[in-house]
């Protein structure tokens, strides 16, 4: 075991709360916290209902024996929101308020962006943060990947690989819009696994003609009679990609929008472990002195970003994900099945 490591001994007692979209593994980040904080005798309070329950005093005490459990389900047991309060100077004054009535000499944060632009605000207040990346939209600049978007990507998977079951045999087109809010991540590694004759993204607009049309009439073309198509959230409605395909190809598609399903499930390995290991440099962080940072993961390993410039870096979306989708689905002259 790693050498104890006591740095800041002023921290005696620290908050921790899930805040925007919930994402699986974020239990297992909160267990994570908690019981790295009981190794460095530190204690844990948990905020329910994200930045809204620090400005409500809405809490609950967490120590490593009522964290058991948690790990393997998917939600969290914090609960989560988001806070309109908590944008306005008055809301954060009461959160701050909180955070004094509670004790707590730090705050780790879970979730997204949005709960990253909290936290900055809270540390400029005076309230030393950390913050975990957990959202299925792996949107996170300073971090090459955040808790939940595998789970959430096997879960789309799998409902696609049921939807082409059905498509199949009836020799259909699919439309199947994915969340992702702005970004594409989610549905163009989802296109990439299902083997989706068009995937559309936010970051690359697209053309009717050229991007959807042309693709399914010239799939057609080899011979396959079911398409799938996979659009993201963020580049449009699926209902508007379906009407294009029906009026440009004659094809009557099926709309699903998977929803809110892709956020739930229990965690896969990888949120589990990553989960862990960032619950547990997060509470390392605090404990060592290095507070208002985000953490994050690049090239395999744990790094600590400060939070204000993390909030500044874009993450890009690898476009060759883009290009290896259009050598996969491309006409040939062979027939092929996908
Ligand atoms: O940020 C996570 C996310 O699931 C996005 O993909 C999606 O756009 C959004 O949250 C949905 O938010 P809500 O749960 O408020 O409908």
């Amino acid at each position: 075991m790693e050498e104890f490591k006591y740095v800041d001994n002023t921290l005696n007692r620290i908050g921790v709360l899930t805040s925007g979209g919930d994402a699986p593994g974020m239990n297992a980040a909160v267990r994570a916290v908690v019981r790295t904080a009981d190794f460095y005798g530190v204690e844990t309070v948990g905020i329910r209902r994200g930045w809204q329950g620090l400005i409500n005093g809405d809490f609950t005490t967490l120590d490593t024996n009522n964290v058991t459990r948690i790990l393997q389900h998917g939600g969290t047991i914090l609960y989560t929101a988001r806070s309109d309060e908590f944008r306005t100077k008055e809301g954060r004054k009461k959160a701050v308020a909180t955070c004094k009535m509670l004790g707590l000499d730090a705050i780790v944060a879970i979730g997204g962006d949005g709960t990253f632009r909290g936290a900055l605000e809270l540390s400029r207040m005076g309230v030393p943060i950390i913050g975990i990346p957990a959202t299925i939209d792996n949107d996170i600049g300073c971090s090459n990947y955040t808790i939940g978007f595998d789970t959430a990507c096997n879960t789309a998977i799998e409902c696609i690989d049921r939807l082409r079951d059905t498509m199949q045999s009836h020799e259909r087109c699919s439309v199947v819009e994915v969340m992702g809010r702005n970004a594409g991540f989610l549905a163009l590694y989802v296109g990439l696994s299902v083997g989706a004759t068009v995937v559309l993204i936010p970051e690359k607009k697209y053309d009717p003609v050229k991007d959807v049309i042309e693709k399914i009439q010239s799939a057609r073309l080899t011979g396959k009679t079911h398409f799938m198509v996979v659009v993201a959230e963020g580049a449009g409605s699926a209902y508007d990609v379906a009407n294009i395909i029906r009026e440009g190809t004659g094809i009557d598609p099926r709309v699903t929008v998977l929803g809110h399903i892709q956020r739930g499930g229990s965690p896969n390995a990888r949120d589990r472990e990553t989960a862990t290991r960032m619950g547990y440099y997060a509470v390392k962080a605090l404990v060592e002195g290095r507070p208002n940072q985000i953490i994050g993961i690049r090239a395999g390993e744990i790094v600590e970003t400060p939070v204000e410039e993390a909030l500044q870096m874009k993450k890009k979306l690898q476009m060759d994900r883009y290009t290896i989708l259009e050598v996969m689905s491309r006409a040939s002259t062979r027939k092929m099945d996908e």
